[in-house]
Order: structure tokens, then C-alpha cells, then sequence
């Protein structure tokens, strides 16, 4: 059987944190065994927030970074930035042709937004049919996300049904697949979010990562007394890193009483150590080669465009473009 093509993309939109690792990166990482996969950094779709060059090319790096040194194979996926492929814009222009409004003023992601008070330009409102563009480019079977991303992708399916029906069947139909991880929360017990200020940086070590952990909300009961496991970030955050044996002992300190939430954030920093000693070595050694990042996105690029390019020969051909 033709193995699934896997394709996701990632907002280069600041430092990534515990949420995003446990939430998306781990199982993006994991995929690149079941299928032929494209990742991309979506810097295109990030201009809808960032709009300063030199914080958008820094992010870009240090997403590549994080995404390299936790395990990404640049040999195994095709991993490149998304604006390097001008097809994907084209492609947008075409479907939005023959995408109604109506399906675009649905949008969750939009009306979130707006009822925040941000001031919508053109590009937040078509972002859907730039996600559509991204992944029916590049004829994707399976797009690995998370729940907030989901009507995104029936939207992409929505449209490349209009485009198939409008003119003739060129688009496999997506499906979405659920990173089935429980939502991680941050350190004032909210979902962890780079919006909250609540985060844990996956590649904060030393002071930075202990003030982080320290600083995680816990309630007032006293060492001696017993505590509930199940009502504590601390615990939360831990059980993401232990095994159900590690996680069933330090549930039965918390019930004992006698165990301070200092001392858990303690095992925690330990934890959250030991899991990504690797991946900080190897980070500081990728970002010690200043060319590193730009060839591999470039070797990324490559791949990805003569995918592009083909099926743009086929819409240009279906549309009557040529
Ligand atoms: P943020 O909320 O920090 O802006 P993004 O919206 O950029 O994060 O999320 C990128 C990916 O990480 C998405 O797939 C999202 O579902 C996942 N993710 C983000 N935060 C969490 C969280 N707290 N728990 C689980 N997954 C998360
Ligand atoms: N909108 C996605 C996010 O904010 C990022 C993204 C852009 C994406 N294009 C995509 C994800 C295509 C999957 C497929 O997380």
C-alpha cells in the first residue's frame, strides 16, 4: 500500500513550550515512521501577528532548531519554510475563487479573534483558504493537529470538494488526525499558552527553568497535612514525564501528607532535565553551525516544490490557466 502523505505546519510565533511539545511536536516527531512527511514553518501565516523581520527570522531559526534537535530527520520528512514555495499563495488565490464567504465567517479561529478586539486585516480573515492552499498542495492525506485546528480542516475539505466539483477531481480529501494528548497546563493551572505567559519552555534550563517551575501556582495546604494528587499542577505536569509506577508513588506521598510542593517541583526540574539532555546537546551543537538551518530548509524546499509545482501544472491545466 502507497504510504499516507502526513503534512502539518508550525506557527513560528515564539519560543515553544511543554504544551506544544506534549500537545503536537512529540507525535509530528513520531509520525515520520508511518507515512512520507512534509513540515513546514508557516511564515506566511504568521505576518498575520508578527510583523517585525528580525523577530520573524529569529523565531524561524529557533523553531527549526527545537523542531532538528528533538528528533526531526531533515533526510526522512521534508521540513522547509512554508513562504520558500510561492506556489502555496497561487494556489490560494484559485480556491478562494470558488470558496463562498460564508464558509470563511464560520470560522471559529476568526470570530475568536475579533471578539478579542484584534482588528482584522484581509489575510486573517482568507487564513483558512492559505491553510487549504498548504495542504492540498502537496496532495496530503493526513494533517496531525490540535482540537483548535480541526475546522480548519474541514474547511480545506469543504474546498477542495468545491474545487474538484467546480472543475474535476484533482484534490484527495484530508483528514485530520487528533494529537491525543491531554491538555497541558500551565504554571497558573490555564492551559499552557504562549498568550497566557504561563509557559515552561521546552529548552529553558538552569535558572531559567527552575524560576519557571517555581513559580507554578500550588493552594496553601501545609506540608504535614495530605493533598490531592489530581488537584495539583505540579502532579499534572510530572505525570507528562513519568511511569505509571513513578506516577503511583509520588500519588501516594501526596495522600501520606508530609510532602511539600517544593520538593515536587524539584523532581519535576529533574524530570523535565533528564528527558531533554539529549535534545539540548544536540541543540547547542545544530545552532553552532550559523548555515545549518538554511540548507537544510533550502534541501527541505527543494522537495517540497517539485510536489508543488506538479500539482499546480494539474490545476492550471483543470482551471484552464493553461
Ligand atoms: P500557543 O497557545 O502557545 O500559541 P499554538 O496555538 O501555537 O500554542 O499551538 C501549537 C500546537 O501546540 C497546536 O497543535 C496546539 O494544539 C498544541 N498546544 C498548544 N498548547 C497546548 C497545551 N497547553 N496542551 C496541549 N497542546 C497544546
Ligand atoms: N494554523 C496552524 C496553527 O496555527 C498552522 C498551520 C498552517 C497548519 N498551515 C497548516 C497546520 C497546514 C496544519 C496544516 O497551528
Amino acid at each position: 500500500m502507497k504510504r499516507p502523505r502526513i503534512l502539518s505546519g508550525v506557527q513560528p510565533s515564539g519560543k515553544l513550550h511543554l504544551g506544544n511539545y506534549f500537545g503536537a511536536i512529540r507525535q509530528h516527531i513520531a509520525l515520520q515512521e508511518e507515512g512520507e512527511c512534509f513540515f513546514f514553518i508557516a511564515d506566511l501565516h504568521a505576518l498575520t501577528t508578527i510583523q517585525d523581520r528580525q523577530a520573524l527570522s529569529e523565531n524561524v531559526r529557533a523553531v527549526a532548531l527545537d523542531y532538528l534537535a528533538l528528533g526531526l530527520d531533515p533526510e526522512a520528512t521534508a521540513f522547509f519554510r512554508q513562504a520558500d514555495i510561492p506556489e502555496v499563495t497561487e494556489l490560494a488565490w484559485i480556491l478562494s475563487t470558488v470558496t463562498g464567504m460564508g464558509l470563511l465567517e464560520r470560522a471559529h479561529s476568526y470570530k475568536d479573534k475579533l471578539a478579542r478586539g484584534i482588528a482584522p486585516s484581509v489575510g486573517l480573515f482568507v487564513y483558512p483558504v492559505l491553510m487549504a492552499a498548504d495542504i492540498l498542495l502537496y496532495k496530503s492525506n493526513l494533517v496531525p493537529v490540535g482540537q483548535d485546528q480541526v475546522q480548519h480542516i474541514e474547511m480545506t475539505r469543504d474546498m477542495a470538494g468545491y474545487f474538484n466539483q467546480t472543475y474535476r477531481k484533482v484534490f484527495p480529501m484530508p483528514e485530520h488526525r487528533l494529537d491525543r494528548a491531554p491538555t497541558v497546563p500551565g504554571t497558573d493551572g490555564k492551559k499552557m499558552s504562549k498568550s497566557y505567559g504561563n509557559t515552561i519552555e521546552i529548552f529553558a534550563e538552569g535558572k531559567a527553568l527552575r524560576s519557571a517551575v517555581m513559580g507554578i501556582v500550588t493552594d496553601s495546604t501545609p506540608v504535614e497535612a495530605p493533598k490531592d494528587p489530581e488537584k495539583d499542577n505540579v502532579f499534572a505536569l510530572y505525570s507528562l514525564f513519568a511511569t505509571s509506577a513513578e506516577k503511583e508513588a509520588l500519588a501516594a506521598r501526596y495522600r501520606a501528607g508530609g510532602l511539600g510542593y517544593g520538593d515536587v517541583k524539584k523532581l519535576l526540574i529533574e524530570k523535565i532535565d533528564t528527558h531533554f539532555a539529549e535534545a539540548r546537546e544536540k541543540r547547542k551543537r545544530l545552532a553552532a553551525d550559523p548555515r545549518l538551518v538554511e540548507t537544510t530548509l533550502a534541501r527541505g524546499a527543494e522537495r517540497a516544490r517539485s510536489i508543488a509545482l506538479e500539482t499546480m501544472r494539474e490545476v492550471r491545466e483543470a482551471t484552464g490557466l493553461r
